[in-house]
Parts: C-alpha cells; sequence; structure tokens
C-alpha cells in the first residue's frame, strides 16, 4: 500500500520502486514498528482523538498482526509474493517499507479505524522510533553474547592455568607469559567492547515519537508517558534533530567494530599458535575445514573469518558515516541507508561473538609445545639482565652484557642456560652459580607478580576477579 498517493496522477515507475522500496530489509522492524503504534494509539487516546473503545479495537489487532510477526518474522515479505500474479505483472499487493504493510495489515483488520492510527504521526519519528526499539534489543543481545564469550575465555584460562606461551612483540619471542594471562587480555578488550556498547545504549534508550515530520506533533500528545510505555529512559527534545540524526547507530556500530578488531585479532592470535610453525594449538574439527585438493589440510577457516568479518563491520560504519555527512536537516530519504548497514554489523557480530566462544571451547593447547617454544628465542635475556641489575650492574650495562652473552649462545647454537658458567662469566663478570635458576621459566614468571603482570598470583588474582564479573565464582 501506499501512503502518499493522493497528491499523484501517475503510479510509480517499476524502476523506482526497486530503488525506494524498503520493505526488503526493514521488514526485520515489524515486532518494533507494532510496538510503537502500540504506544502511539495509546498517546492520541490520551490526546482525545481516539475513544477507549476504538483504542481497544486497535490494540487488539496490533495485538494480533504482533502474534503474526512473532510466528513468522518474514510473514510482511510473503505477503507481498503471495499476491503476486504468475505472468510476470507486478504482485497486486505492494508496500513500499513495513511501516505501510503495518498500516495495510491494520486496516484490512478494522476498517476506517485502521487510517486513524496515523493521525500526528509521521514515517519520519516512527522509523527513528523502531530502529531505537531494535537497536536497544540488538545491543542487550550482544551484551549477553559478550558475557558468553568472556565466560569462554575464563573457562579457557582456567582450564590452562600453568600453561606457559612465548610472548612476542614484533612477532619475535620476547618474553614468556602464561595462556591464562593472554586469554584474559581478550576477557579486558571484551569488557570494555561491552562497556562502550552499554553506553552507547544510554543515548540509544531515548524516544523521538512525537517529532512528527519534523516540527513536532500538532497533538497534545504526553511525551514523557509515550517514552515510559516504550520503555525508553525519556525523550528527545529536539524534533528535527530527533528524525534527522542517527548518531545512535554510528555510535553503536563504532563499539561494534571495536569489537570485530578485537575479535580479529584473536583470530589471528588462533590461527597463528595453531599453524604448524607455531604449533601450540589444535583446532577443533567442528571449526575448521578440509582443503578440496590437498588431504592433508585442516585450515582455521572459523578464526580466519573473525578476522575477515571484522572488514564488513567497520565498513557499516564508514559507510553510514559517508551517508549522514552532508545531509541538510531534517529528514533525507538517504536515512533509509542507515538499515542494512546496522542490520548486517549486528548479525556478524553476533556469529562472531557466538563463535569465538566456542572455538575456545574446542582449542587444545600442545603443553610441551609452547612450554619449549617459550623456552627458546632467548627470551630469558631480560631475566639475565635484571640478574645483574640485582648484583649491582646498572640497567643499561646490564643490557650490554647479556646481548653480548647471546650474541655468543646463538653462534654456539645453545640457549642461555645451556652455556659453561665460565663462558657466561666472560660477558657477564657479575654472575655466580646461581644465575641457572633465575634463568628458568618458572623463575622469570614468578618475578613478574605486579598487578597486571603475568607472575602465577597476579594471573590467578585476575582470573578469579573475571570469574567473580562473569559470573563463574
Ligand atoms: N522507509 C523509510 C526509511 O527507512 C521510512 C521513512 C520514510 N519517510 C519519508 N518521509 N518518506 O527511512
Amino acid at each position: 500500500m501506499a501512503l502518499w498517493g493522493g497528491r499523484f496522477a501517475g503510479g510509480p515507475d517499476p524502476l523506482f520502486q526497486q530503488l525506494n522500496d524498503s520493505l526488503p530489509f526493514d521488514y526485520r522492524l515489524a515486532l518494533q514498528d507494532i510496538e510503537g503504534s502500540m504506544g502511539w494509539a495509546k498517546a492520541i487516546h490520551r490526546a482525545g482523538v481516539l475513544t477507549s473503545e476504538e483504542l481497544s479495537r486497535l490494540l487488539g489487532a496490533l495485538e494480533d498482526l504482533r502474534r503474526e510477526v512473532v510466528e513468522d518474522a518474514s510473514a510482511p515479505l510473503k505477503d507481498q509474493s503471495a499476491k503476486s500474479t504468475s505472468s510476470g505483472s507486478p504482485p497486486a499487493v505492494h508496500d513500499e517499507d513495513v511501516h505501510s504493510w503495518v498500516e495495510r495489515r491494520l486496516i484490512a483488520m478494522v476498517g476506517q479505524l485502521g487510517k486513524k492510527l496515523h493521525t500526528g504521526r509521521s514515517r519520519n519519528d516512527q522509523v527513528a522510533t523502531d530502529l531505537r526499539l531494535w537497536t536497544r534489543a540488538a545491543i542487550d543481545a550482544r551484551l549477553a553474547e559478550i558475557a558468553a564469550s568472556r565466560r569462554a575465555l575464563v573457562a579457557f584460562a582456567q582450564a590452562n592455568q600453568s600453561v606457559i606461551i612465548p610472548g612476542y612483540t614484533h612477532l619475535q619471542r620476547a618474553q614468556p607469559v602464561l595462556l591464562a594471562h593472554w586469554a584474559m587480555a581478550y576477557f579486558d578488550m571484551l569488557g570494555r567492547d561491552a562497556a562502550r556498547l552499554a553506553d552507547a545504549r544510554v543515548r540509544v534508550n531515548v524516544c523521538p515519537l512525537g517529532s512528527g515530520a519534523l516540527a513536532g506533533t500538532a497533538y497534545q500528545v504526553d511525551r514523557a508517558q509515550l517514552a515510559k510505555d516504550l520503555g525508553f529512559a525519556s525523550h528527545s527534545t529536539n524534533s528535527l534533530d530527533a528524525v534527522s540524526d542517527r548518531d545512535f547507530v554510528i555510535e553503536t556500530l563504532a563499539a561494534l567494530s571495536t569489537l570485530a578488531m578485537h575479535l580479529s585479532r584473536m583470530g589471528e592470535d588462533l590461527i597463528l599458535y595453531g599453524s604448524g610453525e607455531f604449533a601450540f594449538f589444535d583446532y577443533d574439527d567442528a571449526f575448521s575445514s578440509g582443503s578440496s585438493l590437498m588431504p592433508q589440510k585442516k585450515n582455521p577457516d572459523a578464526a580466519e573469518l573473525l578476522r575477515g568479518k571484522s572488514g564488513r563491520v567497520i565498513g557499516s560504519l564508514t559507510s553510514l558515516l559517508v551517508t549522514l555527512k552532508g545531509l541538510p536537516l531534517a529528514y533525507n530519504k538517504d536515512l533509509q541507508e542507515d538499515k542494512e548497514p546496522l542490520f548486517d554489523a549486528m548479525h556478524q557480530s553476533s556469529l562472531c561473538l557466538r563463535a569465538a566462544a566456542r572455538i575456545l571451547e574446542g582449542t587444545r593447547v600442545r603443553v610441551d609445545v609452547a612450554r619449549k617454544a617459550a623456552q627458546g628465542g632467548y627470551s630469558n635475556a631480560t631475566d639475565l639482565a635484571d640478574y645483574l641489575v640485582a648484583r649491582g650492574v646498572p640497567f643499561r650495562d646490564a643490557h650490554d652484557q647479556v646481548g653480548l652473552a647471546v650474541r655468543a649462545a646463538i653462534e654456539q647454537s645453545m640457549p642461555l642456560e645451556g652455556m659453561p658458567l665460565a663462558e657466561l662469566q666472560k660477558h657477564c663478570p657479575a654472575v655466580q652459580a646461581d644465575v641457572f635458576s633465575a634463568l628458568s621459566l618458572e623463575a622469570g614468571l614468578a618475578k613478574r607478580t605486579i598487578p597486571g603482570g603475568t607472575g602465577p598470583e597476579s594471573v590467578r588474582a585476575a582470573l578469579a576477579a573475571a570469574a567473580k564479573a562473569v559470573g563463574l565464582a
């Protein structure tokens, strides 16, 4: 149904319809449009536009429609094709967007009364309301998924509490760290992602309804009560702003982009650590795939997609920012382009969050391989320098001496702790026989008991706090 035919002599060109229609994607807002319509019906009833009897008939019909959509979310789409003829002529029923679909169905159910619902309302404040309701619910769903992923990280850390891996800078072995410390790094990142989404939600949760097309509705609607009825914390304070800004979507997409970037980095670590060259991890068969040509292959596709999907989520943010810049106040049809990026980014984020948790659950750790790698690469060189500092050598000199020792060790193809004491003393004169215990993996880790460090005690404390924060302890 077209909501605006009166002024037009001819019908729209089919190509224009293709360009203009948003039903193929905004049908996802059907429940929100119905919910918002229920709120609006109550609001204009209070303003004296509808009688109590009319209100209850409208609410009853909207409730029936709601049930239809709950049962089948794609009902608005099916409605279109069901009425189309087989000869290739245009469908008998055509709704340009979800608002048109709801209104047409309502009129079909309650007749003339259905035509009263739109009194004082515009699709401009209506769509802004729907989108805020949708975004609010989607944020809540993502927050629950982030919490589940964080629980998976805690479980992974708990299951591998004593595993040591090499820590890297520049992807060169730098200093050993606990695998649990690695996992808790992502736990913290996802925690900030959740906080960013929750903060965006505060500004999402504002009711634009009552703003009309742009200037505010001419009916005496109690906007505070309307906002309350729809579960919003407050209502907007400027009608031009309320119908035309989508910064609440931008903020949400920015938070999702950062989340996707974090999951991407985790995916990259998983890919590297599971490669034959590192071989610390064994991927779960259920989240890997094989090669059509090379029978030996087991590829970390799921982790690669954690990495790959981030590009498209970030693209959604970019696309909406570019769409919005330069738009004059107030509503412009360009704003219809806000939905697909948001829907897609939410969907992809949800897939990635749920997959991340499952990937971690299925990852097996090769403890000995990881330990051996952590022992190699001279990653205890800093510990040797610290040992010298403890014996009065200024750090810069200690750094030089250990560098010479490392160079000699490389030439002799041995680790620092494999060098004879006398050889070590040639480069580091302050070294004593007790140096070897200072060069062990455990000794190096034990020194890093500072809060936030990878010392076993620090990690145990961080893990306990994390488990508590996500309801695992
Ligand atoms: N489908 C439109 C959108 O998503 C609804 C609002 C249309 N408003 C208008 N004035 N044509 O933005």
